[in-house]
């Protein structure tokens, strides 16, 4: 590990540490949030407040955190949130992130907006790799997409349904971020300002979509991020686009953006087989329920029939333990891990990775937790 990584301590020391090292449009297209941003500070405080009630008096000395995330066999309730765009923070981030998730044994989930493309990832990385599909308008390049996720051996389908049109976020609007990156007078301002930055953009090239570049077209490169996604999405995606999805995927096929007990409900009855809890880390919705609040009501109305993973707002090992005891499965993680590559690459990116495992396995010492089965709702106070 690079000397000063052992320094940064936790996953918001790598949040400062990125500001510090980023250009702040950059920064803060991965840092924020919709509008007020209210989903994305409350994503955090519905995790602050639940409380643990520890047990004592049981062998805690080897806490075995293995657990089976849908049918993929990982060294910790814990996986990697697909994110898009991640090359603006690090050159080649995405296989960075791939790597070091593949280096702790838990798997890594590469966007539909990824600058690799599904076949490079499974190409470069050696461990569980999930694909997070986006549905476009056009049919034919959506069954492409399966298709090659499909070709190319990854394991789980994450169809992400909370991106029926581009949240409102308005620090992007404020800093005029654009994909493909421009040399506008402010770029070339932050360049100079930061060029650690900017040398390791120059080096790596400029960003492309590698999945979808024969789709979306040119001109919308003139909007923000996420609006040139949104203008090409199917916000007319619907129960009876689930179930051709369903048909075209037969292998383990999970939706992410659930937060009604209903959805949650109907899901299951419709044959996925799991969810995944998340407001897209406050980044869609502003006004959306936590995930954290939401996951109680769909384990209830879900009577634990299929595993539930949530994301948003996870920061330390604890909020993973506390994912658990609510009824999560498993927990993913987005931009702490993001910041970890932005601050170093693949070795921040497992530096954060193994934070968040050492802080989950103290914890399960702590609370009396000898294994992850044994972190159920009797843990909740
Ligand atoms: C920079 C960035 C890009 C993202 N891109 C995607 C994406 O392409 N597909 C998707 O389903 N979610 C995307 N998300 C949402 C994440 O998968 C995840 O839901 C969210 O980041 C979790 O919250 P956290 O960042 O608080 O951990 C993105 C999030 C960030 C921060």
């Amino acid at each position: 590990m690079p000397a000063q990584l052992d320094k940064l301590l936790n996953a918001e020391d790598f949040r400062q540490a990125a500001r510090r090292r980023l250009p702040k449009s950059i920064f803060e297209f991965i840092d924020g949030g919709a509008e007020d941003e209210i989903t994305l500070r409350e994503n955090r405080t519905a995790f602050e407040r639940r409380r643990i009630a520890p047990r004592i008096l049981t062998d805690v000395t080897e806490p075995d955190l293995q657990t089976d995330i849908l049918g993929t066999p990982a060294a910790a309730p814990l996986l990697i949130a697909p994110m898009g765009s991640c090359m603006l923070a690090w050159p080649e981030a995405d296989i960075a992130i791939a790597r070091a998730a593949a280096a702790h044994g838990i798997p890594y989930t590469l966007s539909t907006m990824s600058t690799t493309s599904i076949e490079r990832m499974a190409r470069a990385v050696d461990g569980p790799l999930w694909f997070q599909l986006y549905l476009f308008r056009q049919r034919e390049f959506n069954a492409a997409l399966i298709e090659r996720a499909q070709k190319a051996g990854y394991q789980a389908m994450v169809l992400t349904v909370d991106l029926q049109a581009g949240g409102k976020r308005e620090r992007d609007l404020r800093n005029g971020v654009v994909l493909p990156l421009r040399l506008s007078l402010r770029q070339i301002v932050e360049g100079v300002t930061h060029p650690r930055w900017a040398l390791s953009m120059l080096h790596g090239g400029l960003p492309q979509f590698e999945n979808v570049s024969g789709y979306l077209s040119a001109e919308s490169a003139g909007l923000t991020i996420a609006a040139r996604a949104a203008q090409n999405l199917d916000a007319g995606f619907d129960w009876g686009g689930l179930a051709r999805i369903r048909e075209l995927w037969p292998g383990k096929l999970i939706v992410k953006g659930v937060l009604h007990p209903a959805d949650a409900a109907r899901l299951v009855a419709e044959g996925v087989d799991g969810l995944w809890v998340s407001n897209h880390g406050g980044r869609q919705l502003d006004g959306a329920i936590a995930s954290a609040d939401a996951l109680p009501g769909i384990v209830e109305a879900t009577r634990g029939d299929v595993p539930i993973v949530i994301d948003s707002g996870v920061r330390r090992g604890m909020d993973v333990l506390k994912a658990r005891a609510m009824g999560a499965t498993a927990a993913a993680v987005g931009r702490a891990v993001l910041f970890g590559a932005a601050v170093a690459g693949e070795a921040g990116a497992a530096r954060v990775v193994g934070i968040l495992i050492d802080e989950l396995q103290r914890a399960m010492r702590l609370a009396g937790v000898p294994r992850v089965s044994k972190a159920d709702g009797s843990l909740l106070g």
